[in-house]
């Protein structure tokens, strides 16, 4: 069989009205954050960022082929351009995942070499195939040829740590990318640091493991041709835009996700575009939130992602409190949002200048 025949068509997905980008631009990326990165989250995310390219929250490849897509794959139009991340290790179900993935528009394809769980340990995916370059080459080479086979000409990308446990030399890194380079992947994703794949919960390897940017400089420096992101603690614009002078891209997770307003200065700072004050990017979400509650989704699942949008501002606690109180109440509708806005408005006018 071809490994590349999705089983069922594509699913069509409501629409929203925020501008779609033109060009794949790779400076700016959000990273795949499992229960976050969902696609409610990143029509929200593109509405503050046009400019930046998204990653869905990781899927393991036997579940895009087995399982429910039109919940694992949903993708609202806007969302472009959007990479869906896989897990695994087979080659063969990673090509007709990836197939099934560029099928339902998917931009890229990316495999996760990072995630340092036991579950994704237990099955043989994720940070552990750090140890194993060979089969994350085959991996690649497999997801390309079955996407050129089935004419697709979608990029296969690889995210990365520097290393597991305590390897500690440079050359095993670069050494681990030059071989998913050359079975054909266009860009690699480096998270910073090493993943401890022993007494380190997941939380604590993207605290505790230090970060070296220095790797991911060097191998750019090396590696001219290939496309280094970089990911791993970037929290603030001014260190976003120093990383952009030693590598093609930033990747932010964390920060983008807790403080979304830094996702759209940044996406600002890039494209020369004027920042919007946080109440008009909340007006703008207005037409989608109000579709998809049309069509049957509460706004708990939407909100959420929108709680930080006042980070650090007079009032953000408050909006935060008036939206994750009222979202869970049946009924709740796009008032909630205004008065979580009024809430916020009024708690600023009361700070003393
Ligand atoms: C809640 C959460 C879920 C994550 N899920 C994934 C995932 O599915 N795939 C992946 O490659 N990385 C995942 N990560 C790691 C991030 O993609 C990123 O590499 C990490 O958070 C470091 O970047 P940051 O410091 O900018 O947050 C997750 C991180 C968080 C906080």
């Amino acid at each position: 069989m071809n490994a590349c025949h999705p089983r069922h068509p594509p699913e069509g997905t409501p629409s929203v009205r925020v501008a779609t980008p033109h060009a794949r631009a790779l400076r700016l990326s959000v990273a795949p954050m499992m229960d976050w990165t969902d696609s409610q989250c990143r029509v929200f995310h593109r509405l503050l960022a046009p400019d930046a390219l998204l990653y869905t929250e990781m899927v393991h490849a036997n579940a895009v082929i087995h399982g429910d897509r039109r919940r694992l794959l949903a993708m609202d139009p806007v969302e472009h351009p959007v990479a869906l991340q896989l897990g695994g290790s087979e080659p063969a179900l990673l090509a007709e995942a990836a197939c099934i993935a560029a099928a339902h528009g998917f931009d890229e394809v990316n495999l996760n070499c990072g995630c340092p769980s036991d579950r994704v340990q237990a099955g043989r995916f994720g940070a552990c195939l750090m140890r194993e370059p060979a089969l994350v080459a085959e991996c690649v080479a497999a997801m390309r040829a079955a996407l050129a086979a089935d004419g697709h000409a979608v990029p296969v990308t690889v995210k990365c740590r520097l290393g597991v446990d305590d390897d500690s030399e440079y050359a095993r890194f670069r050494a681990f990318v030059d071989a998913v380079a050359a079975a054909g992947a266009t860009q690699v994703i480096v998270h910073a640091r090493n993943a401890w794949l022993k007494g380190l919960s997941p939380k604590e390897n993207r605290e505790v493991p230090p970060l070296r940017y220095d790797w991911a400089y060097r191998l750019k420096q090396e590696r001219a041709d290939l496309t280094v992101l970089l990911n791993g603690g970037i929290a603030d614009e001014a260190t976003a835009l120093a990383h952009l002078d030693h590598v093609d891209g930033v990747m932010l997770g964390r920060a983008a996700y807790h403080d979304p307003h830094l996702l759209h200065r940044l996406d600002c700072a890039l494209s020369g575009r004027a920042p919007q004050p946080r109440g008009a990017l909340l007006a703008a979400l207005r037409p989608y939130v109000e579709a998809q509650l049309a069509a049957g989704v509460a706004l708990k699942h939407i909100v959420r992602h929108v709680l930080g949008l006042f980070h650090g501002q007079p009032g953000g606690r408050q909006f935060r409190q008036v939206l994750s109180e009222g979202a869970h109440r049946p009924g709740a509708d796009w008032a909630l949002v205004e008065r979580a806005l009024q809430a916020t408005e009024a708690a600023a006018r009361s700070v003393p200048a």
